[in-house]
């Protein structure tokens, strides 16, 4: 397959990752592979990010649930999933038998909803676990678990205590103190932080018949292009705060993103909404950056990280 110079590992509390390239199909946008299947060629991706998986199967959001806006777009899926008992006994075994790395999504909508996801996790020796913190706590008036320091550092204390593979806290950007909840994050024991997950949006669309005006609108999560520069932002203040590896999520789409995303820090990445515009990006992104990375006589991507680290 010839890209052994993409090769990443993510290291942390004696523990690592391993992925064969650091390009990685974000949670939403990938399913569990079924979709994507069999016209995409997976051997390039360090992994794909399941879709956000509860303890029982969700139907999701009735009405519109994508709406697009300038640069990106707003979703309100409302994390519409088979549930942990039929991920395990249906997908799991597909995913195994075709060989494709993995990490396992999981979401919940109170503390005992991830700490039975995170059983079953370790129980089936699951490599690696992606906590979406983003969920309402319907236990604490519905504020979101990782929106506060002290809540989302109890979380990740108690997933933590029950799974002993890598763990991977997924941050949420709809905070005013990122730091705060990185340092919660890492004190609560995780392994590594990715970031971000969608911010809150309101896309409106009114039209005009002649007579009458018509509203259309959907309030729900914005990504994109148009979130890159708060995820470099939400990066950047992150690895100021901690010293943890960093999967950097939100809005990558083309080669010079990377480099941007590894000037503040990335050590992998994510590909979210990009897929719905150009379905093979995860492949085509992993072999531009293998290539530039020959071409330019680095090493490998560790090298390149190095280098583009020093640019000031
Ligand atoms: C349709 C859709 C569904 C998503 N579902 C999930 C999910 O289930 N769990 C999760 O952690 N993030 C989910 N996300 C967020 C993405 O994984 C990602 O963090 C976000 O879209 C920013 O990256 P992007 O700009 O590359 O899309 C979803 C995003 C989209 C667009």
């Amino acid at each position: 397959m010839g890209l052994e110079n993409l090769k990443t590992i993510l290291k942390s509390n004696n523990r690592t990752l391993e992925l064969k390239s650091p390009i990685i199909g974000a949670s939403g946008t990938y399913g569990y592979n079924d979709e994507f299947g069999d016209f995409i060629n997976t051997d390039y991706f360090g992994a794909i990010s399941t879709k956000g998986i509860t303890p029982e199967k969700r139907f999701g959001n009735d009405g519109d649930r994508i709406f697009e806006v300038q640069g990106g777009m707003i979703n309100r899926i409302g994390l519409e999933n088979v549930g942990i008992e039929a991920f395990i006994k249906e997908k799991l075994p597909v995913l195994k038998s075709k060989n494709i790395d993995f990490l396992l999504n999981i979401a919940g909508s109170t503390v005992e909803d991830y700490e039975q996801l995170a059983e079953i996790a370790q129980k089936n020796e699951i490599k690696a676990i992606e906590v979406n913190v983003s969920c309402p706590n319907v236990k604490s008036g519905c504020l979101e678990f990782g929106l506060n320091p002290d809540s989302l550092f109890d979380l990740v204390k108690k997933i933590r205590k029950l799974y002993n593979n890598f763990l991977i806290i997924k941050l949420s950007p709809n905070t005013s103190d990122i730091k705060a909840l990185a340092k919660a994050t890492q004190e609560g024991g995780a392994d590594c932080i990715s970031a971000i997950n969608t911010l809150r949006g309101l896309g409106i669309k009114i039209d005009f018949d002649g007579k009458n005006f018509h509203r259309k609108s959907v309030k729900g999560g914005l990504s994109g292009s148009c979130i890159k520069p708060v995820a470099l932002y939400m990066i950047e203040e992150i690895k100021n705060a901690v010293d943890m590896p960093i999967i950097a999520v939100g809005g990558i789409s083309k080669l010079s993103d990377l480099f941007e995303f590894l000037s503040v820090g990335a050590d992998a990445f994510q590909i979210g909404t990009a897929n719905f515009i150009q379905p093979s990006i995860c492949t085509d992104l992993a072999v531009e950056l293998s290539n530039f990375i020959k071409e330019n006589n680095f090493k490998n991507i560790e090298e390149l990280k190095r280098k583009i680290k020093e640019t000031k």
